[in-house]
């Protein structure tokens, strides 16, 4: 069977979205977690954008062995000597070279004509071609592109040496029949298309950012470039999960397979909302938390009789765990090792103990302990595990009458304990002052969320704060039953995550 090649660009286009600021090591954590659900290219980066972005490529490629790891570089000679530096220790490497082709682009922006733009297309996929042999070329804003001058700019790169030639619906313009039929002039107007794999990438500006690329592969496209969760730019790329499921459930109809793991969708879903911030709708296909939740009572009753009534996908297969069993005090440690590794986690002994305790602490406070808690509750300890500052000690009193006033302990990286108050117009706000006299890092916040991880009055709140300082924004994190004390820790966590880029960047 034919297979789909899936091209992974959460790292460079997900991250590109705004404030999707991750460091260095939650990349790479996504990388590992990228090569465990089987995704065939990694787009790590755009290395020549900022140093962070090449030390983070530059990671990937020397610890994620298995995928190719690409960089992306504009056609000019100083990115793709950048992207190269940068990728050059992988086990496999691949230099991503893009150009805009539409009259709009290049009258409006590039200020370029056509020759121009068809001369150095050619010239920097021979450049790239220098260091390795896999470039992928990208005639950017395609789908606003006259076809035959597409046709022209790939005849010449593939000419050039380009393996992989992209199409790329830039700004989310087409419509799937009229972008599939360009696919197909594709293949039946560029004479040498036989030596490359045909690509695409779409963007959902009209909600068709799926739906186009499956077009694509009906027509010959072979490989897809995709994000977990759909994350990218404006309204973001075409989703990972959604075409490796649609391409897996419709195999009678695609007639392709992918290398997917589908059982670790759910898992790198969760990771990259929880790294990125970017919470994922409930009603989103595959891993929206109302995805497989079954509520008229029709379909209960059908789901119950036999799952395939109203079920198309068994949520196993993307690695929901089926297991409706809930932990409470009475669990012990061997319960919850074996509710983890249903979960997919493998934590080492020190991780597991901790994370028993804090599992210990919750089933106090909460009579059921669900799935989603336990992965809050893992995500909180590992989050904490390497911050500079904790959260040592918290005293809060608010109410219509008093002032609101914070006491906050926190343990110094040196063991010292900090102590300070503070009064503010709310409990939050009273929570960050005390904090800001502590540790007094210049900084501003600009977005505060707050949600529960499961329904109920004693859910866990979790609770996510960005702030901003220098032009850069930062995200930070914290889960509690109590959502004072979440806020208090996202705000710290914030904080220790502003100082750990400002370390790095001495
Ligand atoms: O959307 C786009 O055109 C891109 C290119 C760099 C491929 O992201
Ligand atoms: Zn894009």
């Amino acid at each position: 069977m034919d297979r789909v090649i899936i091209f992974d660009t959460t790292l460079r286009d997900g991250e590109q979205a705004a404030g999707g600021m991750l460091n260095t090591q939650e990349k790479l954590g996504i990388a590992r977690q990228l090569e465990k659900l089987g995704v065939d290219v990694i787009e790590a980066g755009f290395p020549v954008s900022s140093p962070g972005d090449f030390e983070a490529v530059k990671l990937i490629a020397q610890e994620v062995r298995k995928p190719v790891i690409c960089a992306l570089a504009r056609a000019h000679p100083k990115d793709i000597d950048r992207a190269w530096e940068a990728i050059k220790e992988a086990a496999h490497s691949r230099i991503h070279v893009f150009l805009s082709a539409s009259d709009i682009h290049r009258i409006h922006q590039l200020k370029k004509s056509r020759d121009e733009i068809l001369h150095t297309s050619r010239e920097m996929v021979a450049r790239a071609k220098q260091y390795t042999d896999d470039v992928e070329f990208s005639p950017m804003d395609a789908s606003r592109t006259e076809p035959k001058y597409i046709f022209q700019i790939l005849e010449a790169v593939i000419d050039a040496g380009a393996t992989t030639l992209n199409i790329p619906d830039t700004v989310g313009y087409a419509i799937h029949d009229e972008f599939g039929r360009l696919i197909e002039g594709i293949f039946q107007n560029v004479p040498n298309i036989n030596q490359a794999v045909v690509s695409v990438h779409c963007h959902n500006d009209l909600g068709l950012a799926v739906a186009n690329s499956l077009e694509s592969v009906r027509q010959g496209a072979r490989q897809i470039e995709c994000t977990i969760n759909g994350i990218g730019e404006r309204a973001g790329n075409a989703s990972l999960e959604e075409i490796v499921m649609a391409v897996k459930t419709r195999r009678d109809f695609f007639n392709l397979t992918t290398n997917i793991n589908t059982a670790q969708i759910y898992k790198t879903s969760r990771l990259v909302s929880e790294l990125t911030g970017f919470l994922v709708q409930p009603n989103k296909a595959i891993v929206g938390a109302n995805a497989f939740a079954h509520e008229s009572g029709v379909h209960q009753d059908g789901v119950i009789k036999m799952p395939i009534t109203y079920e198309i996908m068994d949520p196993r297969t993307v690695g929901i765990p089926a297991s409706s069993l809930v932990l409470g005090k009475l669990s012990g440690r061997h319960a919850f090792k074996e509710r983890l590794a249903e979960l997919g986690y493998s934590l080492s002994e020190e991780d597991f103990n901790r994370s028993f305790l804090a599992f210990k602490e919750l089933a106090d406070k909460k009579k059921r302990v669900t799935d989603r808690d336990i992965e809050s509750l893992v995500a909180e300890e590992q989050r904490t595990v390497s911050e500079t500052y904790r959260l040592d000690r918290i005293q809060v009193s608010c109410g219509d009458r008093g002032i609101p006033t914070a006491s906050v302990r926190l343990r110094a990286p040196d063991g010292q304990i900090l102590a300070d108050a503070a009064l503010g117009t709310g409990p939050v706000d009273a929570v960050c002052k005390a904090i800001n006299r502590l540790l007094g890092i210049p900084s501003e916040l600009t977005e505060f969320t707050v949600k529960s991880v499961t329904e109920g009055i004693d859910a866990i709140g979790e609770v996510l704060i960005r702030i901003d300082s220098g032009g850069i924004t930062y995200t930070g994190r914290g889960a509690d039953t109590d959502i004072i004390v979440a806020s208090a820790k996202a705000y710290i966590n914030a904080l220790n995550r502003l100082l750990a880029a400002k370390k790095a960047s001495g």
